[in-house]
């Protein structure tokens, strides 16, 4: 419990995808491999991709909504927003564009880029402002369309990634329902995956040359991700289960940034952890970045598979390199 006294709650979720997906089949008449690769490598059958109109806000409002009317509240109960993405439409952000989609007048915006751990990332943060007492009601979103940034002719990467939204409302709490954390960033290793600006230069003056906006697509040495994923994401959720003063066997359900079916069952494997206890969705939606894990959690709550009360431990990990994990009950 905060000094304030004032604890946090999930209290709703909710998630969107866009209508058209993209199976293994299919792709390989875009690249050179086949189902059986794909699958037998990642886990990953299918994923869904946005078409220009659907943009990261229309989807990402949808799953705010589905979280909010979840959460029993109307969009004036929302104090904050925050919009983990690495892929907003605007590069100044696009959590007010979904602010004024929604009609959360009162709800002050913002963006926050951690990659694949910006679901995670985004849980603290706004458990640090309701904590604080700042603020009593957060909106935490995380959206991505890596499909924009996909490099379609490279086949060690564009059969990863796929294009989603998962939210959820955090409330303040007489019961703290986050548990413990735990936080890393590593830019040394930032070369292993990267959606780089590439500035192209342009001649303002004669004398003077600056660089035009662009971006080159997503690269990957998949080899050290991997290698990466398996051996921190163990270390990280450890520390936040120390932090909560608890163990792996209090854990009712590992939550893991859906990348790999191989990093979740290596992870798995590491901790002890039942295969029965590892959520996976990554078969139809692939790796959807900061979207994966409230896409996931939101599924298994409608579902029915996780109550109110259970443990959780959620694990985000990707570019930077961030990782980071958060222990937390579901519910009130
Ligand atoms: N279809 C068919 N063959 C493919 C292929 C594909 N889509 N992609 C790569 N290959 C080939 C390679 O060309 C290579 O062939 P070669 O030995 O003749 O050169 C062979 O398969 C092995 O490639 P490699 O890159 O070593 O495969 P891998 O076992 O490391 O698997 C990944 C590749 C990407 C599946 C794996 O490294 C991985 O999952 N890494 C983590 C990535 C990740 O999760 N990133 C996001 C984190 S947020």
């Amino acid at each position: 419990m905060s000094q304030s006294g004032i604890g946090i709650a999930v209290t709703g979720s909710g998630s969107a995808v866009p209508i058209h997906s993209l199976d293994n089949d299919k792709l390989s008449q875009i690249v050179d491999t086949s189902d059986e690769w794909i699958a037998a490598r990642t886990g990953i059958r299918s994923r869904r991709l946005a078409t220009p109109e659907e943009s990261l806000t229309t989807i990402a409002s949808q799953a705010a909504q589905g979280a909010i009317a979840m959460a029993g509240l109307t969009p004036m109960d929302v104090d904050l927003i925050i919009l983990a993405t690495s892929t907003a439409d605007d590069l100044f952000g696009s959590a007010c564009q979904i602010q004024a989609e929604l009609g959360a007048q009162k709800a002050v915006a913002f963006d926050l880029t951690a990659a694949c751990s910006g679901f995670v990332f985004g849980l603290v943060t706004a458990a640090q402002f309701i904590r604080t007492g700042a603020y009593r009601t957060v909106l935490l979103i995380g959206a991505d369309v890596l499909s924009r940034w996909v490099d379609w002719s490279d086949r060690r990467t564009c059969i990863l990634f796929g294009d989603g939204a998962g939210a959820v409302v955090i409330q303040a709490n007489d019961r703290d329902r986050l548990l413990g954390f735990e936080l890393r960033s590593d830019g040394t290793q930032n070369q292993y995956l990267n959606l780089a600006c590439q500035p192209q230069p342009y001649d303002l003056l004669e004398d003077l040359t600056i660089g035009r906006g662009s971006f080159q697509p997503i690269t990957m040495n998949g080899q050290e991700v991997y290698r990466f994923a398996v051996r921190r994401v163990p270390e990280v959720i450890e520390k936040a289960l120390f932090r909560a003063n608890l163990t792996v066997e209090d854990v009712d359900w590992l939550l893991l940034h859906q990348a790999n079916q191989r990093i979740l069952d290596a992870v798995g494997e590491r901790l002890h952890i039942p295969a029965e206890k590892i959520i996976s969705n990554l078969a139809s939606y692939g790796n959807t970045s900061a979207a994966s894990i409230p896409l996931a959690l939101d599924e298994v709550v409608r579902s029915g598979k996780i109550q109110p009360g259970d443990t959780i431990a959620a694990s985000g990990f990707g570019a930077g390199l961030t990782w980071g994990a958060a222990v937390f009950q579901w519910g009130r």
